[in-house]
Protein backbone atom coordinates (compact mmCIF):
# COMPACT_ATOMS: atom_id res chain seq x y z
CA UNK A 1 0.00 0.00 0.00
CA UNK A 2 1.08 3.66 -0.89
CA UNK A 3 2.45 5.65 2.08
CA UNK A 4 3.29 8.94 3.37
CA UNK A 5 5.86 9.59 5.95
CA UNK A 6 3.82 11.99 8.85
CA UNK A 7 7.03 14.32 7.84
CA UNK A 8 6.23 14.90 4.56
CA UNK A 9 2.68 15.03 5.57
CA UNK A 10 3.55 17.80 7.98
CA UNK A 11 5.39 19.70 5.08
CA UNK A 12 1.84 19.05 3.26
CA UNK A 13 0.25 20.84 6.09
CA UNK A 14 2.21 23.93 6.50
CA UNK A 15 2.27 24.07 2.80
CA UNK A 16 -1.48 24.74 2.82
CA UNK A 17 -1.52 26.81 6.03
CA UNK A 18 -0.74 29.68 3.85
CA UNK A 19 -2.79 30.34 0.85
CA UNK A 20 -3.36 33.07 -1.64
CA UNK A 21 -6.59 34.59 -2.30
CA UNK A 22 -8.13 38.03 -3.30
CA UNK A 23 -10.46 38.20 -0.86
CA UNK A 24 -9.95 41.05 2.10
CA UNK A 25 -8.81 39.10 5.39
CA UNK A 26 -6.80 36.27 3.47
CA UNK A 27 -3.90 34.53 4.85
CA UNK A 28 -0.96 35.75 2.57
CA UNK A 29 2.27 33.82 1.28
CA UNK A 30 4.15 36.75 1.34
CA UNK A 31 3.12 38.55 4.48
CA UNK A 32 6.85 37.37 5.80
CA UNK A 33 8.41 38.44 2.76
CA UNK A 34 9.82 41.94 4.15
CA UNK A 35 10.22 41.10 7.47
CA UNK A 36 11.53 37.76 8.22
CA UNK A 37 12.04 35.82 4.41
CA UNK A 38 13.32 32.91 6.39
CA UNK A 39 10.10 32.26 8.36
CA UNK A 40 8.88 29.46 6.33
CA UNK A 41 12.02 27.16 6.56
CA UNK A 42 12.55 27.89 9.98
CA UNK A 43 9.16 26.52 10.44
CA UNK A 44 9.86 23.86 8.81
CA UNK A 45 13.03 22.92 10.65
CA UNK A 46 11.27 23.28 13.82
CA UNK A 47 8.50 21.17 13.55
CA UNK A 48 10.72 18.46 11.40
CA UNK A 49 12.86 18.51 15.22
CA UNK A 50 9.66 17.90 17.15
CA UNK A 51 7.94 15.65 14.70
CA UNK A 52 10.86 13.64 14.54
CA UNK A 53 11.33 13.39 18.77
CA UNK A 54 7.40 12.91 18.56
CA UNK A 55 5.53 11.71 15.72
CA UNK A 56 1.92 11.75 17.04
CA UNK A 57 2.40 15.64 16.43
CA UNK A 58 1.93 15.03 12.78
CA UNK A 59 -1.47 14.14 13.51
CA UNK A 60 -2.38 16.95 16.04
CA UNK A 61 -0.91 19.71 13.58
CA UNK A 62 -3.23 18.32 11.35
CA UNK A 63 -6.51 17.82 13.34
CA UNK A 64 -4.99 21.45 13.99
CA UNK A 65 -5.65 22.62 10.97
CA UNK A 66 -8.64 20.86 10.09
CA UNK A 67 -10.42 22.80 13.15
CA UNK A 68 -8.25 26.38 12.16
CA UNK A 69 -10.27 26.34 8.61
CA UNK A 70 -13.65 25.80 9.82
CA UNK A 71 -13.42 27.57 12.79
CA UNK A 72 -12.52 31.19 10.13
CA UNK A 73 -16.12 30.94 9.14
CA UNK A 74 -18.20 30.73 12.20
CA UNK A 75 -18.92 27.48 11.09
CA UNK A 76 -19.32 25.04 14.26
CA UNK A 77 -17.21 21.53 13.47
CA UNK A 78 -18.43 18.10 12.63
CA UNK A 79 -19.62 15.65 15.42
CA UNK A 80 -18.58 12.64 15.84
CA UNK A 81 -22.52 11.50 15.78
CA UNK A 82 -23.16 13.38 12.67
CA UNK A 83 -24.56 10.81 10.15
CA UNK A 84 -23.78 11.40 6.34
CA UNK A 85 -26.66 14.06 5.52
CA UNK A 86 -25.28 16.43 8.84
CA UNK A 87 -21.41 16.07 7.81
CA UNK A 88 -22.24 16.95 4.02
CA UNK A 89 -23.88 20.12 5.35
CA UNK A 90 -21.45 21.08 8.32
CA UNK A 91 -19.11 21.31 5.16
CA UNK A 92 -20.82 22.49 2.75
CA UNK A 93 -21.35 25.74 5.81
CA UNK A 94 -17.42 26.25 4.44
CA UNK A 95 -18.02 25.60 0.74
CA UNK A 96 -16.92 22.07 0.70
CA UNK A 97 -18.89 19.47 -1.02
CA UNK A 98 -19.80 16.18 -0.49
CA UNK A 99 -16.34 14.31 -2.38
CA UNK A 100 -14.14 16.49 -0.29
CA UNK A 101 -15.71 15.45 3.24
CA UNK A 102 -15.29 11.85 2.27
CA UNK A 103 -11.86 12.10 1.05
CA UNK A 104 -11.02 15.06 3.95
CA UNK A 105 -11.91 12.04 6.71
CA UNK A 106 -9.39 10.32 5.38
CA UNK A 107 -6.73 12.41 7.20
CA UNK A 108 -7.95 9.77 10.13
CA UNK A 109 -5.63 7.69 8.34
CA UNK A 110 -3.00 9.07 11.26
CA UNK A 111 -3.79 9.89 14.55
CA UNK A 112 -5.74 8.39 17.59
CA UNK A 113 -8.78 8.61 19.62
CA UNK A 114 -10.10 8.63 22.94
CA UNK A 115 -12.21 5.15 23.82
CA UNK A 116 -14.76 7.47 25.00
CA UNK A 117 -15.35 8.94 21.38
CA UNK A 118 -16.82 5.42 20.42
CA UNK A 119 -18.03 3.89 24.06
CA UNK A 120 -21.38 4.08 22.89
CA UNK A 121 -20.82 2.06 19.89
CA UNK A 122 -19.73 -0.28 22.29
CA UNK A 123 -21.40 -0.61 25.08
CA UNK A 124 -24.92 1.27 24.12
CA UNK A 125 -25.83 1.42 20.75
CA UNK A 126 -28.90 3.64 20.40
CA UNK A 127 -29.19 3.34 24.00
CA UNK A 128 -30.22 -0.32 23.93
CA UNK A 129 -27.01 -1.87 26.09
CA UNK A 130 -25.81 -3.52 23.23
CA UNK A 131 -22.79 -3.42 21.07
CA UNK A 132 -23.32 -1.73 17.49
CA UNK A 133 -24.13 -5.19 15.46
CA UNK A 134 -22.56 -2.99 12.14
CA UNK A 135 -19.27 -3.69 14.08
CA UNK A 136 -17.02 -6.40 13.00
CA UNK A 137 -17.43 -8.67 15.79
CA UNK A 138 -13.98 -9.57 16.36
CA UNK A 139 -12.76 -6.01 16.32
CA UNK A 140 -15.47 -5.06 18.48
CA UNK A 141 -13.71 -7.80 20.77
CA UNK A 142 -10.58 -6.56 20.74
CA UNK A 143 -11.30 -2.81 21.26
CA UNK A 144 -13.32 -3.85 23.96
CA UNK A 145 -9.90 -5.34 25.80
CA UNK A 146 -8.44 -2.16 25.13
CA UNK A 147 -11.34 0.04 26.48
CA UNK A 148 -13.15 -1.71 29.19
CA UNK A 149 -16.33 -0.73 30.57
CA UNK A 150 -15.23 0.52 33.63
CA UNK A 151 -12.24 2.21 32.81
CA UNK A 152 -12.73 4.01 29.17
CA UNK A 153 -9.71 6.11 29.11
CA UNK A 154 -7.23 4.76 26.96
CA UNK A 155 -6.72 5.45 23.25
CA UNK A 156 -7.29 3.39 19.72
CA UNK A 157 -5.77 4.31 16.56
CA UNK A 158 -7.51 5.80 13.96
CA UNK A 159 -6.89 2.82 11.71
CA UNK A 160 -5.10 -0.32 11.28
CA UNK A 161 -1.64 1.74 10.18
CA UNK A 162 -1.94 4.59 12.78
CA UNK A 163 1.93 5.96 11.83
CA UNK A 164 1.50 5.88 8.38
CA UNK A 165 -0.26 7.96 5.96
CA UNK A 166 -2.34 5.46 3.32
CA UNK A 167 -5.85 4.25 2.96
CA UNK A 168 -6.29 1.48 5.45
CA UNK A 169 -8.70 3.71 6.77
CA UNK A 170 -11.03 3.48 3.97
CA UNK A 171 -10.04 -0.70 3.96
CA UNK A 172 -11.53 -0.59 8.02
CA UNK A 173 -14.23 1.27 6.96
CA UNK A 174 -14.99 -1.46 3.77
CA UNK A 175 -14.38 -3.93 6.61
CA UNK A 176 -17.13 -2.67 9.30
CA UNK A 177 -13.77 -1.48 11.37
CA UNK A 178 -14.43 2.00 11.46
CA UNK A 179 -14.41 3.91 14.73
CA UNK A 180 -16.24 7.10 14.94
CA UNK A 181 -19.89 7.03 13.71
CA UNK A 182 -19.02 9.78 11.53
CA UNK A 183 -16.67 7.58 10.14
CA UNK A 184 -18.84 4.31 9.11
CA UNK A 185 -21.78 7.09 8.13
CA UNK A 186 -19.26 7.58 5.07
CA UNK A 187 -20.21 4.27 3.48
CA UNK A 188 -24.29 5.09 4.30
CA UNK A 189 -24.06 6.68 0.87
CA UNK A 190 -23.24 5.50 -2.43
CA UNK A 191 -20.58 8.29 -2.72
CA UNK A 192 -18.68 7.38 0.15
CA UNK A 193 -18.81 3.53 -0.61
CA UNK A 194 -17.39 4.82 -4.42
CA UNK A 195 -14.75 7.05 -2.99
CA UNK A 196 -13.64 4.02 -0.29
CA UNK A 197 -13.60 1.36 -2.42
CA UNK A 198 -11.48 3.64 -5.38
CA UNK A 199 -8.74 4.88 -2.53
CA UNK A 200 -8.23 1.07 -1.52
CA UNK A 201 -8.08 0.38 -5.06
CA UNK A 202 -5.64 3.30 -6.06
CA UNK A 203 -3.97 4.24 -2.98
CA UNK A 204 -1.57 7.17 -5.14
CA UNK A 205 -5.01 8.70 -6.29
CA UNK A 206 -6.07 8.94 -3.10
CA UNK A 207 -2.80 10.47 -1.64
CA UNK A 208 -2.87 13.15 -4.33
CA UNK A 209 -6.61 13.79 -4.12
CA UNK A 210 -6.18 14.25 0.00
CA UNK A 211 -3.57 16.77 -1.09
CA UNK A 212 -6.09 19.09 -3.42
CA UNK A 213 -9.08 18.63 -0.70
CA UNK A 214 -6.43 20.15 1.79
CA UNK A 215 -5.28 22.79 -0.51
CA UNK A 216 -9.05 23.74 -0.88
CA UNK A 217 -9.76 23.27 2.90
CA UNK A 218 -6.86 25.95 3.63
CA UNK A 219 -8.33 28.33 1.19
CA UNK A 220 -11.26 28.81 3.14
CA UNK A 221 -12.08 32.73 3.52
CA UNK A 222 -12.18 34.02 7.09
CA UNK A 223 -15.19 36.39 7.29
CA UNK A 224 -13.44 38.52 9.72
CA UNK A 225 -9.99 39.87 10.53
CA UNK A 226 -7.69 36.87 11.00
CA UNK A 227 -6.67 37.03 14.77
CA UNK A 228 -5.14 34.89 17.36
CA UNK A 229 -6.92 32.42 19.59
CA UNK A 230 -6.12 31.04 23.19
CA UNK A 231 -8.60 27.76 22.37
CA UNK A 232 -8.02 26.63 18.70
CA UNK A 233 -11.83 26.29 18.03
CA UNK A 234 -13.08 29.79 19.64
CA UNK A 235 -12.54 33.44 18.02
CA UNK A 236 -11.34 35.80 20.58
CA UNK A 237 -13.82 38.27 21.30
CA UNK A 238 -12.40 42.20 19.77
CA UNK A 239 -11.20 44.62 22.12
C1 LIG B 1 -15.68 14.49 8.98
C2 LIG B 1 -15.84 14.98 10.19
C3 LIG B 1 -14.88 14.72 11.31
C4 LIG B 1 -15.21 14.35 12.57
C5 LIG B 1 -16.61 14.14 13.12
C6 LIG B 1 -13.96 14.18 13.30
C7 LIG B 1 -13.88 13.79 14.63
C8 LIG B 1 -12.72 13.44 15.27
C9 LIG B 1 -12.65 12.90 16.60
C10 LIG B 1 -13.84 12.69 17.53
C11 LIG B 1 -11.35 12.62 16.85
C12 LIG B 1 -10.77 12.01 18.13
C13 LIG B 1 -10.52 13.04 19.18
C14 LIG B 1 -10.10 12.39 20.49
O1 LIG B 1 -10.70 11.40 20.88
O2 LIG B 1 -9.19 12.90 21.11
C15 LIG B 1 -10.58 12.99 15.68
C16 LIG B 1 -9.22 12.85 15.56
C17 LIG B 1 -8.50 13.28 14.47
N1 LIG B 1 -9.01 13.92 13.36
FE1 LIG B 1 -10.95 14.13 12.89
N2 LIG B 1 -12.92 14.45 12.47
C18 LIG B 1 -13.42 14.79 11.24
C19 LIG B 1 -12.70 15.15 10.12
C20 LIG B 1 -11.32 15.30 10.11
C21 LIG B 1 -10.57 15.92 9.03
C22 LIG B 1 -11.20 16.57 7.81
C23 LIG B 1 -9.25 15.84 9.38
C24 LIG B 1 -8.04 16.32 8.63
C25 LIG B 1 -7.96 16.41 7.33
C26 LIG B 1 -9.18 15.15 10.65
C27 LIG B 1 -8.03 14.82 11.30
C28 LIG B 1 -7.96 14.17 12.51
C29 LIG B 1 -6.73 13.65 13.07
C30 LIG B 1 -5.35 13.68 12.42
C31 LIG B 1 -7.06 13.11 14.32
C32 LIG B 1 -6.09 12.47 15.32
C33 LIG B 1 -5.48 13.55 16.18
C34 LIG B 1 -4.37 13.04 17.07
O3 LIG B 1 -3.97 11.89 17.00
O4 LIG B 1 -3.86 13.88 17.85
N3 LIG B 1 -10.45 14.87 11.07
N4 LIG B 1 -11.44 13.50 14.74
C1 LIG C 1 -0.24 6.36 17.14
O1 LIG C 1 0.97 6.76 16.52
C2 LIG C 1 1.67 7.77 17.20
C3 LIG C 1 2.84 8.17 16.34
O2 LIG C 1 3.58 7.08 15.91
C4 LIG C 1 2.05 7.28 18.59
O3 LIG C 1 2.68 8.33 19.30
C5 LIG C 1 0.80 6.83 19.34
O4 LIG C 1 1.14 6.28 20.58
C6 LIG C 1 0.02 5.82 18.53
N1 LIG C 1 -1.23 5.57 19.21
C7 LIG C 1 -1.77 4.34 19.31
C8 LIG C 1 -3.03 4.26 20.09
O5 LIG C 1 -1.28 3.36 18.79
C1 LIG D 1 -22.04 33.12 13.96
O1 LIG D 1 -23.21 32.39 13.64
C2 LIG D 1 -24.22 32.45 14.63
C3 LIG D 1 -25.35 31.52 14.23
O2 LIG D 1 -25.17 30.94 12.99
C4 LIG D 1 -24.69 33.90 14.81
O3 LIG D 1 -25.62 33.96 15.85
C5 LIG D 1 -23.47 34.76 15.17
O4 LIG D 1 -23.86 36.13 15.23
C6 LIG D 1 -22.38 34.60 14.13
N1 LIG D 1 -21.20 35.35 14.57
C7 LIG D 1 -20.46 36.06 13.76
C8 LIG D 1 -19.31 36.75 14.35
O5 LIG D 1 -20.71 36.16 12.55
C1 LIG E 1 -29.41 12.50 10.07
O1 LIG E 1 -29.66 13.12 11.31
C2 LIG E 1 -30.66 14.11 11.25
C3 LIG E 1 -30.71 14.83 12.61
O2 LIG E 1 -30.74 13.92 13.66
C4 LIG E 1 -31.98 13.46 10.89
O3 LIG E 1 -33.00 14.44 10.78
C5 LIG E 1 -31.82 12.76 9.53
O4 LIG E 1 -32.99 12.04 9.21
C6 LIG E 1 -30.64 11.80 9.57
N1 LIG E 1 -30.42 11.30 8.23
C7 LIG E 1 -30.20 10.05 7.94
C8 LIG E 1 -29.97 9.71 6.51
O5 LIG E 1 -30.18 9.19 8.81
C1 LIG F 1 -26.48 -4.48 29.88
O1 LIG F 1 -25.92 -5.67 29.33
C2 LIG F 1 -25.03 -6.34 30.18
C3 LIG F 1 -24.34 -7.47 29.41
O2 LIG F 1 -25.19 -8.01 28.47
C4 LIG F 1 -25.77 -6.80 31.43
O3 LIG F 1 -24.89 -7.45 32.33
C5 LIG F 1 -26.37 -5.56 32.11
O4 LIG F 1 -27.17 -5.97 33.21
C6 LIG F 1 -27.23 -4.77 31.14
N1 LIG F 1 -27.65 -3.53 31.77
C7 LIG F 1 -28.88 -3.05 31.70
C8 LIG F 1 -29.12 -1.74 32.38
O5 LIG F 1 -29.77 -3.64 31.10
Amino acid sequence: MASTSPRSLLLLVLAVAVVVSDAQFQLSETFYDATCPQAASIVQQKVDAFVDADRGLAAALMRLHFHDCFVRVNSSLPERTDNFTQLVARFARVGLDARDMIILSGGHSIGQVHCGAFFERLYNFQGLNITDPSMDPEFAAMLKVQCPQTTPFGFMALDATNGTFDSAYYLDLLTNKGLLESDVALLSDPLGVEYAIKAVQDPMAFLDEFGWAMIKMGAIPALEPYGWRKHCAFVEPKY
